[in-house]
Order: structure tokens, then C-alpha cells, then sequence
């Protein structure tokens, strides 16, 4: 199912979500190092991208020597704490590739949050003025609230009137409590935002971010909107089972 700006992909397990998406970065990542020197992928945390990110270590194909790598948001504990998604990528993904340390721009956890976060949003700015940041990929799971990255439903993003790019979130509904997230302001500039979904416990969640009318605030996930990409919905049958056929 697309409509312009959007695709909803629907498989039939966890695994044929976990192939597609890996085929689609790894085409996309393609198609931009036939023309530039260097590609991006934002990383998402959670559970559902590990079996992605061990999937794409197969495709030894691709130059991710020149893939740079970034994070939609952090939990805020130390990078080698268990919860930790840079720890979680580098284990499944980024080491098993043996990424130069200098490509990777994890968010920083060994200062106060509103430091981590301004400390990123500079370095991002930096590397998206000299063309190094190109926003290739933009991979996000969602929770069950509608949340993605660290914008849960509700929270001081959604009264913020700064163009912040990154920014920090005490009291999150989802443990740990203190993160820093990338903002939808941030996240728009995706070329190809991957949502990835799986699982009867997220389907209402599924339904109201893309059949209902509610607000961003309320859904948050209902904020990514690239101005220039397209946002690729990878769904597996239980997590798409409270779709109608109307949608499109
Ligand atoms: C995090 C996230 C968060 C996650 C969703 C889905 O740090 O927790 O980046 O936005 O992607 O909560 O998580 P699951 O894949 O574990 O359901």
C-alpha cells in the first residue's frame, strides 16, 4: 500500500520484516554511495531493530566504511550500560563491521542531559552544513503509547517553540526515565524513515498512527512527516492486523 510520501509493507512474520527492511537500507545506502562519498543511517533503540542490525552485517557488499552513523535517541546511562542503545548497536551491528569509531556519533552520556543534547545538536548541525550528515536513513521503532525515538506522548516536544534539533526528556513513561532524543524537526530530514512495527501488542498503536486523526502530541510517531523522503512502514501481519483495506 503508498500513497505519495508513504509505503506500508506487510509481512507475514517478524523474519520477513527483518529481510525487507534489511534489502531497502541496504538499496537505499547503495544508491546514495553510487553518487557521494559518504551515507548516514540513524539507529534506532529498542528491541525490534537487533535481529535488523545482525541481518545487516551479512551484507558485506556494502562500503560501510563510508557510512556514518548516528542515534534518534539515547537512554541516559552509561555507553556501556546494558540499556544503552549504542551499546546495543555496536554489539549487534557496528563492531561485528568493524566501523571506524570516528563514524560513529553516539549521543553523549557523560554530562548533564541539557549538555548531551545541545553537545549533539551542534555536532549535527556541523556535520549537516559541511554535507557530511545526509540524513539517509532514519530507522525508529514505536512503542505501544505511539511514542518514537524518545518522544513520548505528551511531552515537552510538543510545547517546545524552539527549532531544536535534539533535546533532553526527564519523566519518560518508558524506563529509564532521562533520555535525549532527536525532534521531529530533526527526524524530517530523513530521506527514507524506516518505522518497523511488530507484534499484536503494538497493532492499536499501528492503527492510530496511520488510520486515526489524532494529534502528534497524542501519537507522537504521527509527527514524522520528511519534507523531501518518504516514510517506509515495515509491519508484520499481527501489527497490521487492525488496518482496514482502505488504507492507502
Ligand atoms: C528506545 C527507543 C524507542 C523504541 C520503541 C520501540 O530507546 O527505547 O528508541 O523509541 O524504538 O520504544 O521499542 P521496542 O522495539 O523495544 O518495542
Amino acid at each position: 500500500m503508498a500513497r505519495h510520501g508513504r509505503e506500508i509493507w506487510i509481512g507475514g512474520t517478524t523474519t520477513d520484516v527483518v529481510q525487507e527492511s534489511a534489502h531497502r537500507i541496504v538499496a537505499h545506502l547503495h544508491r546514495q554511495l553510487a553518487h557521494h562519498e559518504r551515507a548516514s543511517m540513524v539507529l534506532a533503540g529498542g528491541n525490534t531493530p537487533r535481529s535488523l542490525y545482525e541481518r545487516l552485517t551479512e551484507f558485506e557488499e556494502v562500503a560501510w566504511d563510508r557510512v556514518d552513523f548516528f542515534f534518534g535517541d539515547e537512554r541516559f546511562v552509561p555507553e556501556d550500560h546494558p540499556d544503552a542503545n549504542v551499546r546495543m548497536a555496536r554489539e549487534t551491528l557496528l563492531d561485528p563491521l568493524h566501523i571506524p569509531a570516528a563514524h560513529v556519533f553516539a549521543i553523549p552520556t557523560h554530562v548533564s542531559p541539557q549538555e548531551a543534547a545541545a553537545g549533539y545538536e551542534h555536532t549535527l548541525r556541523q556535520l549537516y552544513q559541511t554535507g557530511r550528515l545526509t540524513w539517509d536513513v532514519v530507522l525508529l521503532g514505536m512503542g505501544t503509547d505511539g511514542h518514537t525515538a524518545s518522544l513520548f506522548p505528551y511531552g515537552s516536544w510538543t510545547t517546545t517553540t524552539e527549532e531544536s534539533w535534539c533535546m533532553p526528556v526527564w519523566n519518560a513513561p518508558k524506563p529509564p526515565p532521562t533520555r535525549i532524543t532527536l525532534t521531529p524537526a530533526a527526524l524530517n530530514h530523513a530521506q527514507l524513515a524506516v518505522v518497523l512495527a511488530t507484534g499484536k501488542e503494538k497493532a492499536a498503536a499501528v492503527s492510530a498512527a496511520l488510520e486515526s486523526d489524532a494529534s502528534p502530541s497524542e501519537i507522537p510517531i504521527r509527527a514524522l512527516a520528511p519534507s523531501h523522503g518518504q516514510v517506509l512502514w515495515l509491519l508484520d501481519e499481527a501489527a497490521a492486523c487492525a488496518l482496514t483495506q482502505t488504507l492507502g
